[in-house]
């Protein structure tokens, strides 16, 4: 209804319609796409239930709820797919969404597209942590959760993010380290707390924004190496390296942050599956710990202990284990197919669902599932004009720019000077980098600003790309950039790694940059008739000896994987509009090369 009143209107029905105007522009935005999920007011059904009641506390609306249910349909709701329940107005749920570093399309329960064409895309973590800020991590966060929140509403979005992974990334050649804030157990756990408390919300009571996850307990950092793969892995570890180490973060992630979610990982610790280890998840989470939450899975990974380790002997075995365990919910089908018989068998009870049960439903519940529409709730009014906003976008940018390490620079070669400058060589598989650098666990980006991209904003640039792609397994463009090299003022060289090379179960077996890309530095750099800056962009760290050795290249800056705003940061520090070096001394590191 449009708020207007033609001229014949009388008075009265003239301030009749002022007033229903106004008070329907105080009724919340109502955002397309989203039923609520349980609990609709407009359901007569509903209203009378207990588990609908938002002024009773939320253990006894739980217990209500659990009561209500059949065993078939308790089975079918331990699992990410969760059906629905429509005898009690319950809709299905899809548990698994993502947000990494940005709201993510990984998990089944995001999707982008429509009202929400992308979103935020921070710097992959292992860039950001390289900050050392507390409060970036937090403020990341809370803008990711805003559009997290902004596109549950619009139904393209869970409230469950399994996000972040805050593995120890000990070996460097581990694909998935760019996920992880590093090998420090201390800054992985300052990382951790800062990171869920920005996406979980200043929680004033019991109350989540959205539910975060801290994964994937535990001692995890190999994915496929040298014929072992994760399904397979063992990690033996020491009593005390587990509690000086790897729990460090897990465990500030659950008391400091208080996490919503702990995952456990597909590999064994000291020859037990951690998803079917009492000590782990029981003892440790839930005893030591007191997690205020569930215990997910990794995606398969109870079928894995089963089909793969072959760690008990029948299914329904494997479920008890699980369940027994700690684990409260499976990504996954396992537990929905052989929950039912593992009962039935005697091996757990179905009180032993109920205690499952009861930890996800919380969660549901202190989301506000159950509060009935969700535009009345609080963040109820996130819409897509809270997505990719200017503000989340410069924040990508700032995040970048502190992101950026200075490894070298000698005879203070950097800051580049425009006004010296005629043209810029740009140069390298990375270059022109889009989807690059944003790494793994990404969405749909607001947009990039490429490399190459940034530095056009203040110099006329010359590109080539030396090598097609990062694998770099050819020379045949050698000769275009040396070319470059010979004529522009200064020369910038953008290498490194991308998802083809390191990746979700795809370990390097060396740390040396990949195929000929050490040739084409060492040609271009001998070719140049000005500066030579080298970048490495990548997650993992990469040996550049070679680099640092040779007299033709004056600096070296690691980018990382620096977001949808890579580009601009770079290009920033490249022209000292930002300093690397200025705020954060440690940039200044002078340890570049790993041996193993
Ligand atoms: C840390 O991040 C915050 C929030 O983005 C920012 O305001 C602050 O300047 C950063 N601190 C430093 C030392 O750069």
């Amino acid at each position: 209804m449009a708020c207007e009143n033609d001229n014949n209107n009388k008075g009265l029905l003239l301030a009749l319609g002022l007033v229903l105007c106004v008070t329907l522009s105080f009724f919340p935005r109502v955002t397309e796409g989203r039923v609520p999920f349980a609990c609709d007011p407009r359901n007569g059904l509903t209203r009378g239930f207990k588990f609908c009641n938002t002024h009773v506390p939320i253990h006894v609306r739980v217990q209500d709820l659990i009561a209500r249910l059949t065993l078939p349909e308790k089975i079918r709701l331990v699992v990410n797919n969760a059906i629905a329940v429509p005898r009690l107005g319950i809709q299905g749920y899809e548990w698994w969404s993502e947000a990494l570093h940005g709201v993510s399309n990984v998990g089944p329960g995001t999707k982008f597209g429509g009202a929400f064409p992308g979103a935020t895309m921070f710097p992959q973590v292992i860039s950001t942590a390289a900050s050392f800020n507390q409060s970036l991590w937090q403020e990341i966060g809370r803008v990711v959760s805003d559009e997290a929140r902004a596109m549950y509403n619009g139904g393209q979005a869970g409230l469950t993010y399994w996000s972040p992974n805050v593995n120890i990334f000990r070996d460097p050649r581990w694909g998935r380290g760019q996920e992880t804030p590093g090998e420090d157990p201390t800054l992985a756990a300052k990382y951790a707390a800062s990171y869920v408390k920005g996406l979980q919300g200043d929680s004033a009571g019991n109350h989540l924004k959205v539910a975060a996850c801290c994964k994937h307990y535990t001692a995890y950092d190999l994915d496929n190496w040298n014929g072992v793969d994760r399904f397979h892995f063992n990690a033996k570890v020491s009593k005390q390296d587990l509690e000086d180490t790897y729990d460090v973060p897990f465990k500030a992630c659950v008391l400091e942050g208080q996490v919503a979610s702990v995952m456990c990982s597909y590999n064994q610790v000291n020859g037990k599956p951690t998803c079917a280890d009492p000590d782990l998840l029981r003892n440790t989470i839930r005893g030591q710990w007191r997690l205020n939450g569930y215990i997910v899975s990794d995606c398969d990974s109870v079928g894995v202990f089963f089909d793969n380790q072959h760690y008990t002997k029948t299914p329904e075995e494997a479920a008890a284990e699980a369940i027994k365990a700690g684990l409260d919910l499976d990504c996954g089908p396992f537990l929905a197919i052989h929950t039912d018989s593992a009962i039935r068998k005697g091996l757990i009870s179905e009180n032993d669902l109920n205690l499952a049960l009861a930890n996800l439903i919380s969660v549901q519940m202190r989301l506000g599932m159950f509060d009935g529409e969700p535009s009345t709730q609080p963040y109820g009014n996130l819409g897509p004009r809270d997505v990719c906003t200017s503000a989340h976008q410069q924040l990508a940018l700032e995040a970048a720019r502190e992101s950026i390490v200075l490894l070298q620079n000698k005879g203070n070669s950097l800051p580049l000077s425009p006004s010296r400058l005629r043209t810029i060589g740009v140069v390298g598989p990375n270059a022109d980098a889009t989807v690059t650098m944003i790494g793994n666990y990404a969405g749909v980006a607001c947009g990039y600003t490429t490399p190459l991209q940034g530095i056009a904003r203040y110099v006329k640039t010359a590109h080539q790309v030396g090598c097609r792609g990062v694998a770099c397994r050819g020379n045949e463009l050698f000769g275009a950039a040396e070319t470059i090299a010979r004529q522009a003022d200064a020369i910038v060289l953008v290498m490194g790694l991308d998802q083809t090379v390191e990746a979700e179960t795809r370990d390097r077996v060396g740390l040396l940059l990949p195929g000929l890309q050490q040739e084409l530095v060492t040609r271009v750099a001998r070719a140049a008739k000005g500066p030579v800056i080298l970048l490495i962009m990548s997650g993992g760290p990469v040996d550049i000896s070679f680099a640092k050795n040779d007299p033709k290249i004056s600096a070296i800056l690691w980018v990382g994987y620096p977001g949808q705003a890579g580009g601009t940061a770079i290009a920033d520090v490249i022209f000292g509009t930002t300093n690397p070096g200025k705020l954060f001394p440690h940039h200044y590191l002078e340890f570049i090369s790993y041996t193993i």
